[in-house]
This record gives structure tokens, C-alpha cells and sequence, in this order.
């Protein structure tokens, strides 16, 4: 693919990496520098692009994909903080005939995860005896709690619990790395499933991937709908 990375800061560098070892072409960069209010994407500056990842920041991703969506550039978009536009964002694509994917967490195993989750929620609620609890642990300097990741969690669980649905639990200590907890406990056994984040690569894997999938589809998608199409 030649990508576009609009946004070139930690996760556009790293993407930039693991698409190289991955024989992809970075054929251009977008940042702050020479792309206030989106006046770098231009037909000329993308001509020849396959699609745009785009992780710049949330007050200029929507201009961003405005841009992008215009020029009839496919696009990732792994920006968060704005997704109280998605509706018109979405009509845009529509009347564009474009082509947009999104997800506030692009990381594979993390969505496979989710799904694992939701199915073992599924199961467990058929049975009283087992409780079911949500744990995430994270470094002492996330701000956020419960995590995003967590809140998804506990939205899947409640399509089965409903008002039983338990609240996440969160412990910030030290650096820990990103970890997710869903168990089920009876007096007889406990079963656990856990996920624990090592890096951010994940993240970047995952954007390239949905890269991949989205060229050539119209519509706006959220990652887990290609991936699981992908899988399934
Ligand atoms: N979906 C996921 O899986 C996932 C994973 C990790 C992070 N994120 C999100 O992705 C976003 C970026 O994260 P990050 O860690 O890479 O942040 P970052 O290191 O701050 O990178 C953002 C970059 O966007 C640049 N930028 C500012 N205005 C721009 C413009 N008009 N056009 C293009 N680029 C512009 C910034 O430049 P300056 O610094 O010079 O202003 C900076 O280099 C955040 O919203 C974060 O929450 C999502």
C-alpha cells in the first residue's frame, strides 16, 4: 500500500516503522508543520495515495477527514475525542461515496478480547452460582478510571447481566502495564481471562490491518465489524 500518515507523532512514527517492515510505502506525512486546518491534503500532495491513517489529535481530525473523505482517500482514523461529530461525519462519507474506519482502540488481541468477553458473559449469566467481577490494573499516571478498554468491557457484559453487570474495578500502581481482568468465581472454581497490554505496536498493527481491509469497501465502519468479518 502507499499510505498517507496524517498526524506524525508516537503512533504515526511507529506505524511508519511496522509499515516498513511490512513492505508498505510511506509516500507522505502530514503534521502540525505543513498541515494547519488540513490546507496540506490536497489532490496534489496525495495523488497516488491507497489510503490515510490518520492520529493526529481531536480538534483536528474532523477537518482532517473532511479532507481526505473529499479527495476520495480511504481512512483510518485512530484520533479519539471525537466522536460527538461521527453522525455528520458519517452523512459526509455517504455523500461522498467514501470510505472510513474507526475504533478508539485498534490493538487485535484487545478486540478479539472484547468479543471473548461478551461470549464467556453469555455463557456464565445461564448460571447463578458464578459471580462475575472486571479488574484493570494500569500505571499510577493514567488519569482515566475505569479505563476506556474496561467501560467497553462492562457494556458487553451487560448485554447479558443487565443490572447485575459488575462495576470495573481499578488499581493504578506503579508501571504496570495495561491489564484487564473478567472472571467468574462459584465456590467450586474461579475462571479467568485476562489481557495484558506490552506495548503500543499493537495499536499500529491493528491500523495497518484495517488499512488493508478498508481499500476498495465504501461506508464507515468501526474496526471490529472488518475484523471480525475477517475472521469469522
Ligand atoms: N485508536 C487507537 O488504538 C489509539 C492508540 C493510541 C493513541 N490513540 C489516539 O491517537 C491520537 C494520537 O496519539 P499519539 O500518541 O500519536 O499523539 P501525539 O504523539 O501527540 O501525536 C499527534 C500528532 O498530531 C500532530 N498534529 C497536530 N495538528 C495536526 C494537523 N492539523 N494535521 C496533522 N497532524 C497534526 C501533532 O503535532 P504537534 O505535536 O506538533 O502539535 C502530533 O505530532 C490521540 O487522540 C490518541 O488518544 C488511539
Amino acid at each position: 500500500m502507499k499510505i498517507a500518515i496524517v498526524g506524525y507523532g508516537k503512533m504515526g512514527r511507529m506505524i511508519e516503522r511496522l509499515a516498513a517492515r511490512r513492505g508498505h510505502e510511506i509516500a507522505a506525512r502530514f503534521d502540525i508543520d505543513n498541515n494547519i486546518d488540513g490546507a496540506g491534503l490536497t489532490p496534489e500532495s496525495l495523488s497516488g495515495i491507497d489510503v490515510a491513517i490518520e492520529f493526529s489529535t481531536p480538534d483536528t481530525a474532523v477537518v482532517n477527514i473532511g479532507r481526505l473523505v473529499a479527495l476520495h482517500v480511504p481512512v483510518v482514523v485512530g484520533t479519539t475525542g471525537w466522536y460527538t461529530r461521527l453522525d455528520e461525519i458519517r452523512s459526509f462519507v455517504g455523500q461522498h461515496n467514501g470510505a472510513l474506519v474507526y475504533s478508539a482502540n485498534f490493538s487485535v488481541g484487545m478486540n478479539i478480547f472484547f468479543k471473548i468477553a461478551r461470549d464467556a458473559a453469555a455463557i456464565f449469566a445461564r448460571y447463578s452460582e458464578y459471580d462475575p467481577f472486571l479488574i484493570e490494573y494500569h500505571h499510577k499516571l493514567k488519569k482515566d478510571a475505569p479505563s476506556g478498554s474496561a467501560l467497553v468491557i462492562a457494556n458487553l457484559m451487560r448485554e447479558s447481566y443487565g443490572d447485575k453487570t459488575p462495576e470495573a474495578v481499578s488499581i493504578r500502581a506503579g508501571s504496570v502495564p495495561g491489564t484487564h481482568e473478567v472472571g467468574f468465581d462459584s465456590e467450586a472454581d474461579t475462571i479467568m481471562l485476562t489481557h495484558t497490554a506490552r506495548n503500543r505496536e499493537g495499536f499500529a498493527a491493528g491500523a495497518l490491518l484495517a488499512a488493508e481491509l478498508i481499500i476498495g469497501k465504501g461506508g464507515v465502519y468501526e474496526f471490529p465489524e472488518l475484523l471480525f468479518e475477517l475472521l469469522d
